[in-house]
């Protein structure tokens, strides 16, 4: 992978107009915001170029509208949002492109900010289109893409703009690359991961690049139980992924040709439902109508052990049904310990995925890790090993 083109620190952006694309597709339940998190993170960065006296012009998606308009999906709320924030003048657009946008973007004053409407409810968007990213690159004087999360699409205001205006990597996503690039290539060994989430063919190209760079690898949440069933214990009423028996005989397989330790749970928490009580059971004690809601207190054990082993650690993927108190103490003892070790005993720890995000803030360990990626699909097909279209265009081969 070549460097990544950065804004040079010494240039004088007093009334220049960035183009910042940042991902504030924020979850959202009944039209409220659920989590700020990637609100919250993008802060340091406007305030650092509004303090340069830029004018800043944020593009984002929010959803998936598929190239309508959907009031459902605006991005007008976010502007007040953004003001209490950053204690600067947040006008908003619902224009993306043309004169009036344009006309916009400089009358604003210097340290203020405009933010387009959801770039995803025009098609042209996701279609990559050329004279759409054209005319939208018409809106700044540089463009900075600040949205690692959205990096692994091929869209308008992530790769196509980078072809019609100066463009650059925005310090967050290159440290976001770097850590996960770090991760794969440079770790300090033994590295480790735990790995979790609900369906195993979803990790699988994950799984099969991390077997090859790591020491270990810890299955947990639903997905270890693909594994327990394999080895012939009873599941009973858990959620599985079927007909992946050949998929998991290859993991094991490729586990054992690199020399990379395979892990999965040895006791559980079940329940009868969600709502009923949670029981410590080992393997051979589950029956038909357990479902498998959590990991036992041998395996937090055992993963213990493994963190004390390792020098980088990285984590995707609850160990349980976290939502509910009583089957969260999986992630909460395994968020502790990282955090724990960080702090005492340099480990360095990275941590990504909504769900997993979600956890730790719940856990209140959200500065217990070395790094959090507040990134999905584009943080897991970093650790795939793939080449993410947004980044590949903010290369530079000097
Ligand atoms: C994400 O939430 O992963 C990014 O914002 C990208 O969104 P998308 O999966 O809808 O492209
Ligand atoms: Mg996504």
């Amino acid at each position: 992978m070549g460097k990544l083109k950065a804004l040079d620190e010494k240039l004088n952006l007093t009334n220049k107009r960035i183009i910042l694309r940042v991902d504030l597709n924020v979850p959202m339940q009944e039209g409220k915001i659920t989590d700020k998190s990637r609100i919250n993170k993008v802060i340091p960065t406007i305030k650092e170029l509004t303090n340069k006296k830029a004018k800043i012009i944020l593009i984002s998606h929010l959803g998936r509208p598929g190239g309508k308009i959907d009031e459902r999906l605006s991005l007008r709320p976010i502007t007040s949002i953004l003001e209490n924030l950053l204690n600067s003048k947040v006008h908003f657009s619902i224009e993306n492109c043309g004169s009036t946008v344009i006309e916009k973007s400089k009358k604003i004053k210097s340290g203020e900010i405009l933010l387009l409407e959801n770039i995803r409810f025009n098609k042209e968007e996701e279609a990559n289109e050329e004279n759409f990213a054209k005319e939208l690159s018409k809106v700044g004087d540089i463009y900075v893409n600040e949205a690692f999360s959205c990096s692994h699409r091929a869209h308008a205001s992530v790769c196509e703009i980078t072809k019609h205006i100066d463009s650059y990597a925005g310090k967050l996503l290159s440290e976001e690359v770097n850590m996960i690039n770090m991760l794969t290539n440079k770790a300090k060994k033994p590295v480790s991961c735990i790995i979790g989430g609900s369906k195993i063919s979803t990790k699988i190209g994950v799984l099969t690049n991390l077997i090859k760079k790591m020491q270990t690898i810890v299955i947990v949440g639903a997905m270890a139980n693909n594994f327990i069933k394999y080895k012939g214990h009873n599941i009973g009423k858990s959620l599985f992924e079927k007909d992946q028996e050949n998929l998991l005989k290859n993991i094991i397989k490729k586990c054992e040709t690199n020399n990379c330790k395979l892990i999965i749970p040895e006791d559980v928490i079940v329940a009868k439902s969600y709502e009923s009580e949670s029981k410590l059971k080992s393997l051979n004690k589950i029956d038909d109508t357990d479902l498998i809601l959590d990991i036992g207190k041998d395996t937090v054990r055992k993963i213990y052990n493994i963190i004390n082993e390792s020098k980088t650690i990285l984590w995707n993927g609850p160990a349980g049904y976290f939502e509910l108190e009583k089957f969260s103490i999986g992630s909460n003892k395994i968020a502790k310990k990282i955090t724990e070790n960080t702090k005492n005993k340099s480990l360095i720890s990275i941590a990504g995925g909504g769900d997993t995000v979600a956890a730790i803030n719940k856990f209140g360990c959200s500065n217990g890790f070395t790094y959090i990626s507040t990134a999905g699909g584009a943080f897991l097909e970093l650790l795939e090993g793939k080449i993410l279209p947004g980044i590949k265009v903010l290369e530079t081969n000097e």
